[in-house]
């Protein structure tokens, strides 16, 4: 009884972050949005889509409002959050929201790269990549409800962090898992899944209603870094 009124109240300062769009997805609260210093990097974009074969994300572009308007029809949205919309939206607000992507590392989701299964191009979901401090990055994501439990979360998230571990020189990515509920074991299972270890609570607060949680936290360090927790975490 007691979670599930934690849940609810999760949930509805979820709605309440959002409206005061301060916020990416459920589990980005911790979006930055300054560029990573780093080897490799290439104007702050993969140069040029990455694939597992299965999998292909690429920059978003205008035709994704298509795409976006459509989602932002279903229902589903307002539970899950898996795109920053209210459902239904409007088409002013789809093509406001994939030009937010756009703006990649100068907008408030950081590098938002689209989740497509080739040959089909269109957008089945989305992930974005952002930096929390020097050397550490956050990833964030959502799959569309018809394309679930099909390992494409799983699959995005492992190649953006292979890339931000080789092309963007980041140290250590984190994945918040705020996400009440069934779609939050999924997206604990896709952070384990994509080979990110349990590095203990979180605490993130919601700036508009003041309150405060403890989510968990995934961590996965560049090949060869040893296993450290958060840089900035308070010394125990
Ligand atoms: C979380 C989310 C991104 C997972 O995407 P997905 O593409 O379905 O994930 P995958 O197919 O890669 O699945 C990864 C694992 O999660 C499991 N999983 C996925 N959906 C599940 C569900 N509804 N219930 C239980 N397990 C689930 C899968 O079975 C798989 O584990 P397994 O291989 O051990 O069976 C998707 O459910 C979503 O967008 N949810 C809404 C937004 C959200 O919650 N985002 C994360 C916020 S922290």
């Amino acid at each position: 009884m007691c979670r599930d009124k934690h849940k609810r109240e999760k949930n509805r300062a979820y709605v309440q972050q959002l409206r005061d769009r301060r916020q990416g997805y459920a589990c980005s609260f911790h979006l930055a949005r300054r560029r990573p210093v780093g080897s490799g990097w290439r104007d702050g974009t993969p140069a040029g889509p990455l694939s597992d074969g299965v999998v292909l994300l690429r920059l978003p572009h205008e035709g994704d409002s298509e795409a976006v308007w459509t989602y932002g029809q279903d229902p589903d949205i307002a539970e899950t959050h898996w795109l920053p919309l209210f459902a239904p939206c409007s088409r002013a607000a789809a093509t406001r929201l994939v030009q937010e992507f756009q703006h990649g590392w100068d907008g408030r989701f950081g590098l938002t790269l689209v989740i497509t299964t080739p040959p089909a191009c269109d957008l089945c979901g989305v992930v974005n990549l952002s930096i929390r401090a020097q050397g550490v990055g956050e990833i964030a994501y959502g799959v569309a409800p018809q394309h679930r439990r099909r390992g494409l979360a799983t699959r995005a998230v492992s190649l953006v962090a292979a890339w931000a571990f080789a092309q963007v020189g980041l140290r250590r990515l984190e994945i918040c898992v705020t996400a009440p509920g069934v779609h939050g074991v999924a997206s604990h299972r896709v952070a384990e899944k994509a080979g990110f270890f349990d590095d203990g609570m979180c605490r993130s607060c919601v700036p508009a209603t003041g309150v405060a949680y403890e989510d968990r936290l995934y961590a996965l360090v560049a090949p060869g870094m040893p296993e450290t927790g958060r840089p900035d975490a308070a010394p125990a």
